[in-house]
C-alpha cells in the first residue's frame, strides 16, 4: 500500500471519529449484547453519564427513554432490540429521557435508532437523541396565542351576532337602526384592530416582523399619530410640546407611528374625560425621546414590570371596564427593541403615568457604527 493512501485513510478515520465526538446531536453506540460501546460529548451532557462510566453498561441503565404511551426504548421488545434483531430503523418524535443519575427533570426528546451492519449482520445500533425542548416551547407559545386569540375574538363576535339579530328581527325606527349600526361598526373596528395586533404578535414571536431602517423625519409622524387618536379624545385636551426643529431618527416611520398611537391610545383610555394627555419630544446628542403623559388611573409599582408582557391587563376594575387585549405594550416594546431604542415607564397609582421611548438619532447611529468598524 502506498504511504499517501495510508495517510489519507488515517486522516479519514480521524475525521469520522471527530464527527462522532463533535456532533451536536447526542449519539450512543450499542452492541449486540445491548451494552453501551461509546457515546459522544453531547450524549454525556444529555444523559449525565460520563463515557468511562457508561462504557460496557447495559443500555437500559444509560438510556431510560420512554414515549408518552410507555414504549421503552431498551425494553425486551423495544425499538433498540428490534433494531438489533431485525435490522429495523426506528424514528420517534416525542419521548422522555429520564435522568435518574443526575436527578434532573426528564427531558422531552426525539430519537432515532439505526442499525449498523457489518456485511449482512447487524453488528450494533446507533441511537441519536435530540432535545426538543426549544421546539416544544415554540409550539406551546403558538397554542397559547391561538387559544387567547379565539377567546378574545369571541366577545366581539357574540356582540355582532346580537346586534345583527336585533337589526333583522325588530321593526326599528331610523334613529334606532342607525344607533345599532354604529355599535356594529365600532365592534367591527375593534375586531379589525385585534386581528392586526394578533398578526403582529405572531410575526414578532416567529421573528418575521420586517423592519427597514432609514432616516425618519419625526414631525410628520407625530402629526399623523395625533390626528389618528383625535376622535378618541372626547373632552381631553391633547397637549403637544414638540420643538419645531427635531433631528431625524434612524427608524421606520410606520413603526414609530404604531408605537405613538398605542401609547397615546392607552393614555386616553386609562384617564378620565377632561384630563389632559401630553406628548413631549426632546432630543439629545444621541437620541430623540418621546414622552406620553397622562393623569389617569396609574399603575401599581408591583405591576410595572408586567405591563409589557403579552396579554397582561391590570386586575383593577376601572381598567377591566375598558376594552383591551393586553397586546399593545408588548408590541410597543418589541418594535422599540427592533428599532434599537429603549422604553421606560414611570407611574403613580391613582395619579397618572408617563411612558418614554428613546430612539437613536441618525447621526448618533452613524457615529456608533463608525466606532464599531474602527474597533473591529
Ligand atoms: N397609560 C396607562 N395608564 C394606566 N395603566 C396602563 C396604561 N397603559 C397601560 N396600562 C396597563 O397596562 C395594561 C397593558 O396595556 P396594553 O396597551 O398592552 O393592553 P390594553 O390597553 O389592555 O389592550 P390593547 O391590546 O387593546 O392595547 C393595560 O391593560 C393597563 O392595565
Ligand atoms: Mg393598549
Amino acid at each position: 500500500m502506498l504511504r499517501g493512501d495510508r495517510t489519507r485513510r488515517s486522516t479519514d478515520r480521524a475525521l469520522r471519529s471527530n464527527a462522532f465526538e463533535q456532533s451536536l446531536q447526542a449519539l450512543v453506540i450499542v452492541d449486540r449484547e445491548s451494552s453501551v460501546v461509546g457515546l459522544n460529548h453531547a450524549a454525556e451532557r444529555l444523559t449525565g453519564w460520563s463515557r468511562a462510566e457508561a462504557r460496557g453498561r447495559p443500555a437500559a441503565d444509560v438510556l431510560e427513554v420512554r414515549t408518552e404511551t410507555g414504549v421503552n426504548l431498551c425494553a425486551a421488545n423495544g425499538p433498540l432490540r428490534r433494531a438489533l434483531r431485525q435490522g429495523k430503523a426506528v424514528d420517534t418524535h416525542f419521548a422522555y429521557l429520564f435522568r435518574f443519575r443526575t436527578s434532573d427533570e426528564p427531558v422531552r426528546v426525539s430519537y432515532s435508532v439505526a442499525p449498523i451492519r457489518d456485511g449482512n449482520d447487524v453488528a450494533a445500533v446507533l441511537v441519536a437523541i435530540h432535545d426538543v425542548t426549544p421546539e416544544l416551547e415554540i409550539i406551546q407559545a403558538k397554542d397559547a396565542l391561538m387559544l387567547a386569540a379565539s377567546h378574545e375574538l369571541k366577545t366581539p363576535v357574540t356582540t355582532l351576532k346580537g346586534l345583527s339579530e336585533l337589526l333583522l328581527d325588530f321593526d326599528l325606527t331610523e334613529p334606532q337602526r342607525r344607533e345599532l349600526l354604529q355599535d356594529l361598526h365600532g365592534q367591527v373596528n375593534r375586531m379589525e384592530r385585534l386581528i392586526a395586533d394578533l398578526l403582529d404578535v405572531s410575526r414578532i414571536d416567529a421573528g418575521r416582523m420586517s423592519i427597514e431602517l432609514s432616516s425618519v423625519e419625526v414631525g410628520p409622524v407625530i402629526d399623523h399619530a395625533c390626528e389618528e387618536v383625535r376622535p378618541l379624545l372626547q373632552q381631553r385636551p391633547l397637549r403637544r410640546s414638540v420643538p419645531a426643529a427635531l433631528p431625524p431618527v434612524f427608524g421606520q416611520s410606520q413603526k414609530l407611528h404604531q408605537i405613538l398611537v398605542n401609547l397615546l391610545t392607552n393614555a386616553i383610555k386609562y384617564s378620565p374625560d377632561g384630563s389632559p394627555v401630553e406628548l413631549s419630544v426632546t432630543a439629545d446628542r444621541e437620541q430623540v425621546h418621546f414622552g406620553v403623559r397622562d393623569q389617569g388611573v396609574g399603575i401599581r409599582s408591583e405591576d410595572l414590570p408586567r405591563v409589557f408582557h403579552k396579554f397582561y391587563r391590570a386586575e383593577d376594575p376601572v381598567v377591566r371596564r375598558i376594552p383591551g387585549t393586553g397586546l399593545g405594550l408588548y408590541i410597543v416594546r418589541s418594535l422599540v427593541d427592533m428599532l434599537g431604542g429603549h422604553v421606560d415607564v414611570r407611574s403613580q397609582y391613582g395619579k397618572g403615568s408617563v411612558f418614554t421611548i428613546s430612539l437613536p438619532r441618525v447621526q448618533a447611529d452613524r457615529a456608533r457604527r463608525r466606532a464599531a468598524v474602527a474597533a473591529s
